[in-house]
This record gives C-alpha cells, sequence and structure tokens, in this order.
C-alpha cells in the first residue's frame, strides 16, 4: 500500500517549562522528533511531512534530510490545521499516516497494523488514568466520536480509552474533511479528531485499534513524563544487552544514549553512560561511572572506574583508568597502559607503551615500549598555535619532564627527570636539563614572625 507519513511537530509544550521547542528535548540522546522520523522511515513512505512552527527553523535544522519534507505551521491552530498545512506536500498514496512529534517510542510494527486503504484506524490505548486526553466515544462497539477532555461531559470524561493521536486516513478524503472543519470547542481550535463524524458521513468505516503495549502511546508533555520515557527505554535497552550476553552490574543503573554493540563476555559496572556508537569488543570490562563516546574497544581491554573515553580508538588487552581521560583524535595500539590522571589527546600510543601517572600527551606521536613517567606532559600549545610532539619506539620519558613541542626524542633515547626538552634528543642519548644540586649544610628554615 502506498503511503504518506506526516509528523506533526509544531506545538510549544507549555508543559516543559523549557525555551527549547519540546520535540527538540533530548530521549535516549536524540530529539523526540528524531525518533518518530527513525520509525517513519522503517515504514518505507512515499514522503515523509513534518509539520513545523514553534522553534521554527531550530526545529527543521535539528532533523533535515533528504527524504523529508517541511510544511510550516505559523500559528499553532490545532491538530486538523497542522495536518492541513502538510496537505500541499503529499502525494496521492491511498493511506496518509498521521504521527506525533512528541510520542516518540511507536514502533514500526504497531503502526503496520494501523495501516488500511479505505478506512479510517485510530490507535486508541486502554488508561487507567484518561484526564487530559481525547476520549473515544463508542455506540455499539462503533467509534462515533472523539471528544476532548477540556469538551467532555461528566460521563464522557469517565472513558477510559483515549486517542493516542495517531490515525491512519484515506488521503483522497483529506482535503475535504479538513476544509470542514470549525473551531468551536472549549480550545478554539481546528480538531483533527473531528474527522471522525465527517467520515461517517461518507460511508467511510471508522475504528479503533487499541494498542496493545500502552507504552508505546505515551507521549511527552512534561519533564516528568520525559523522564518516565527515559526510564522505559533505558531498561529495554538494558534487557536486550542482557540478553544478548552482556553483564550489568545492576540494569537500572546503565545509561545508552546512542548504539551500544558488545561482543561476548563484556561486562559493565554501575553508573556508566555511553554516548554516540560505541563498541566494545569481546572481554572488555568498563568499571563504574565511565563516559564513553563514539569509541571503539578491542578484546580484553578494561577500562577502570570514573574514567572519560571520547572519539576514540582503545586497541586490545589495553588497560585505561582510573580516572583516565581520553580526548578526540586518540589511538591507542593493543596493550598499552594509561593509568589515573593522564589525559590524552589527538595521539597514538603504540603497542606495549605506558603512561601510567599524571601525564599530558597531546598532539603526539608515541612509539612502541615507551614509557612515560609520573608528570611528565607535551608543551604542544604556543599560545597561538598546536605543535606535534614525536617519541619513539623505546623511549624513556623521566617524571616531571616537559617536552616542547615540535621536538622528537629518538628511539631508546632517555629523557632525565625535571627536564624541559626543547631540542629534538637522538636515538640512545640521555637528555638531562636540570641546574646542579646544591647542598648547603645546617639550613635553619624561617621562623614565624610573632604577632606583639
Ligand atoms: C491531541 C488530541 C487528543 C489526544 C492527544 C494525545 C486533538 C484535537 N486532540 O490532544 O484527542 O488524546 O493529542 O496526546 O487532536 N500540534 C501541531 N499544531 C497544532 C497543535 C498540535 O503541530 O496546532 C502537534 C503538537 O506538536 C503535538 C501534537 O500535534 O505533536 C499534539 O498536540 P497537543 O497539543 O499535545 O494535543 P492535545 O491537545 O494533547
Ligand atoms: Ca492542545
Amino acid at each position: 500500500m502506498s503511503l504518506n507519513v506526516v509528523i506533526l511537530a509544531a506545538g510549544q509544550g507549555k508543559r516543559m517549562n523549557s525555551r527549547q521547542p519540546k520535540v527538540l528535548h533530548s530521549l535516549a540522546g536524540k530529539p523526540l522528533l528524531a525518533h518518530v522520523i527513525g520509525t517513519a522511515r522503517a515504514l518505507s513512505p512515499a514522503k515523509i511531512v513534518v509539520v513545523f512552527g514553534y522553534g521554527g527553523e531550530t526545529v527543521r535544522n535539528a532533523v533535515a534530510a533528504p527524504d523529508i519534507e517541511f510544511a510550516l505551521q505559523a500559528e499553532q491552530k490545532g491538530t486538523g490545521h497542522a495536518l492541513q498545512q502538510a496537505l500541499p506536500h503529499l502525494t496521492p498514496a491511498e493511506t496518509t499516516l498521521v504521527l506525533y512529534g512528541d510520542v516518540p517510542l511507536i514502533r514500526a510494527d504497531t503502526l503496520r497494523g494501523l495501516l488500511a486503504a479505505k478506512e479510517v484506524r485510530i490507535l486508541t490505548a486502554m488508561l487507567d488514568d484518561p484526564k487530559g486526553y481525547g476520549r473515544i466515544v463508542r455506540k455499539n462497539k462503533k467509534v462515533c466520536a472523539i471528544v476532548e477532555d477540556k469538551d467532555a461531559n461528566a460521563a464522557q470524561k469517565k472513558i477510559r480509552e483515549i486517542n493516542t493521536g495517531i490515525m491512519a486516513l484515506p488521503t483522497a478524503r483529506l482535503a475535504r474533511w479538513l476544509t470542514k472543519l470549525k473551531p468551536q470547542n472549549a480550545q478554539r481550535e481546528y480538531y483533527l479528531t473531528d474527522i471522525v463524524p465527517l467520515a461517517l458521513v461518507d460511508h467511510v468505516a471508522v475504528s479503533g485499534v487499541p494498542a496493545t503495549d500502552v507504552w508505546e502511546t505515551l507521549g511527552v508533555n512534561s519533564k516528568v513524563q520525559l523522564a518516565q520515557l527515559e526510564r522505559q527505554v533505558q531498561q529495554q535497552t538494558a534487557n536486550q544487552l542482557l540478553e544478548q550476553g552482556v553483564t550489568l552490574a545492576d540494569p537500572a543503573r546503565v545509561d545508552v544514549r546512542g548504539e551500544l554493540v558488545c561482543g561476548r563476555d563484556v561486562s559493565i559496572d554501575i553508573g556508566c553512560i555511553f554516548e554516540g556508537k560505541v563498541v566494545l569488543a569481546d572481554d572488555v570490562s568498563v568499571g563504574a561511572h565511565c563516559v564513553l563516546k563514539n569509541v571503539d574497544v578491542q578484546s580484553g581491554t578494561r577500562i577502570e572506574p570514573y574514567s572519560h573515553v571520547v572519539e576514540a580508538t582503545i586497541g586490545a588487552n589495553c588497560r585505561i583508568g582510573p580516572y583516565a581521560r581520553i580526548r578526540p583524535g586518540t589511538k591507542l595500539a593493543d596493550d598499552v597502559h594509561i593509568g589515573n590522571f593522564v589525559e590524552i589527546k589527538a595521539s597514538d600510543i603504540g603497542v606495549g607503551s605506558k603512561a601510567s601517572h599524571l601525564a599530558y600527551i597531546g598532539d603526539s606521536s608515541v612509539g612502541r615500549n615507551v614509557n612515560v613517567g609520573a608528570g611528565a606532559i607535551t608543551c604542544n600549545y604556543d599560545g597561538a598555535n598546536k605543535h606535534r610532539t614525536v617519541i619513539e619506539d623505546d623511549a624513556f620519558i623521566g617524571s616531571d619532564t616537559q617536552l616542547v613541542a615540535p621536538v622528537t626524542v629518538h628511539r631508546g633515547a632517555t629523557v632525565g627527570a625535571g627536564a624541559t626538552i626543547t631540542r629534538d634528543v637522538a636515538a640512545g642519548e640521555l637528555a638531562i636539563s636540570r641546574a646542579k644540586q646544591i647542598s648547603i649544610p645546617g639550613w635553619k628554615r624561617p621562623t614565624k614572625n610573632m604577632k606583639k
């Protein structure tokens, strides 16, 4: 069946109490609207149209893609008015599916079940607390109207079956029905839901299809609901990981805000956050409270607690942290050890090299089996430009040294503790740069002045 998808996303979302348009609030690391667009794509429609309004270009820019068209609803006059703005963009596809930009968890399978060629099909849900929603009014089991909470009488308010807002409509009839809508209701809006009686007059069947899982129909109207849906998504992700064989110390205390791909026997301790795309190969373990973003970790590597790793590739059998900071553009080969309070940026570190404590390595190429001592730093920035440091295989960089870039420490060279290296160190050489120690016997330390 040929299909248009229209995503209504023009509303402000007043109850979010935020300057940001509601549909751009983030759920599991991406905007609510991006979730809905992803699901729409899974249906392979002829056309996806996003109706935007509040927030203007920010909404459009956040989700712009070649396969998406945008219709501006400059003034938010209701859901019916919103759909009307999308009409000029639609193809003559048989069915037009209406989705909400603030109902992010709806599944493609549920939507497939809703698609019908010549009917109106409305996705409904049974709620214990239907307050605030449009109620599905049935007569002899058949849907005859949808009444908004603000327009409902006492008896209608008791109806527990609600309109999720998601509906499939016959495209050919839409233009006529939408032009007939009148804003004669408590909110003075053009209600899309008022097409129900119009369809019935035209002898088009209207059916209410109850969703099997209520959670996927839930909308975000407040920060409370956003937080609830976030927990829902995280719980699902955690369950999927557990089913794949990943060990999670506590499935309620891991957050995946993107895609986490795990090999066999991966284990993840509490409080970890994964952003963007993170790949953990076999036998990788991630300690408590680590943050990993766009990282590829090879097998057997251990990331110890409180480490922060962003846009980096980490080889096999490395040991990182605790308290390590690995910044963008870092490439660690296999068997590398990066210890506590070591920061690495835009650097390649060769097989078996170590920086175990308190070091900064930036814009550097470090060879194999290099030892970088405690407190060693590369001075990569001269106040205007960044320069590279090269440390070749088997070099030994003593503690508390400064390598003032651009500079090269050649193969097997040794830099003595406390040195400030401003010129290249040749292979096999020892470079020291410190004043000779002087010793003064019987030294009297200054004493405190007594207050008079
Ligand atoms: C709507 C439905 C209600 C349903 C509820 C489900 C109508 C009249 N009411 O009510 O039956 O139970 O959703 O959550 O359809 N939007 C626009 N332009 C507008 C108005 C809304 O794009 O002028 C978009 C919003 O961005 C949002 C969606 O439509 O994505 C729903 O808007 P909202 O104001 O939340 O609808 P409700 O009044 O809650
Ligand atoms: Ca409203």
